[in-house]
């Protein structure tokens, strides 16, 4: 999978991706993340991406220019490729859209700033919208990190024998239940005696009450 940010700030995508699992990953090739500075698309000296709306109001627009030639300098025109605009007015990311998301080679993401993009540039290119919840970020920067991180998750390999995707919470809507590490008391608290009792058969049943319990 190849995840190509188009961003006013690459420098935010470093630190997050170069850790954990998901730098093992980029190790192994099975992602490949690339943030791309719009502002190298501008074509005035002052590198500029933004200007007022037709018409009037306040804020400015993302320019459509830097932004388009971005969007086809990225796109590979042989791989499976999808074109995100992270926007607090898109569909609601869930579990589904990561898995959905999964299934292509190549995920664009543009990351929305001040008051959104030209519309043309929507009309254009995006294929998808898409918003991590119902309130206004600064800019998209955080969602396509949440949008790269969950879609990575669903990617032949990148979990490796560590857990399953398909373990985790959300799988048919059940979440997982409570889990307990050393010591056997904390606090006062003492874990489920059940746990202790090496009884796989009871384990499981108990596991499966609790994760009932806790969807319900
Ligand atoms: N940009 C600003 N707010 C956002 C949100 N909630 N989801 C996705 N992109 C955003």
């Amino acid at each position: 999978m190849k995840f190509d940010i188009l961003t006013i700030f690459p420098e935010f995508f470093e630190s997050p991706f170069s850790l954990g699992l998901f730098n093992k990953a980029r190790e192994k090739g099975i992602v490949q993340l690339d943030a791309h500075d719009i502002r190298d698309y501008a074509e005035d000296k002052h590198r500029t991406v933004d200007d007022a709306p037709y018409g009037g109001g306040g804020g400015m627009l993302m320019k459509p220019g830097p932004l388009g030639r971005a969007i086809e300098n990225v796109k590979e025109k042989s791989s499976n490729s999808i074109v995100i605009l992270t926007t607090p007015a898109g569909e609601i990311f869930t579990d589904q859209t990561a898995r959905e998301l999964s299934e292509f080679d190549q995920l664009i993401i543009i990351c929305g700033r001040y008051e959104g993009i030209d519309e043309r540039v929507r009309e254009i290119y995006v294929d998808r919208e898409i918003s991590i919840g119902d309130f206004v970020l600064s800019g998209g920067e955080h969602a396509a990190a949440v949008i790269v991180d969950s879609v990575s998750r669903f990617l032949p390999g990148f979990l490796g024998n560590v857990t399953s995707s398909e373990c985790d919470s959300f799988k048919d809507s059940i979440l997982e239940y409570p889990q307990y590490t050393r010591p056997e008391e904390y606090m006062g608290k003492k874990i489920p005696e059940v746990l202790l009792s090496g009884n796989h058969k009871d384990i499981d049943e108990w596991r499966r009450r609790e994760s009932v319990k806790r969807t319900y």
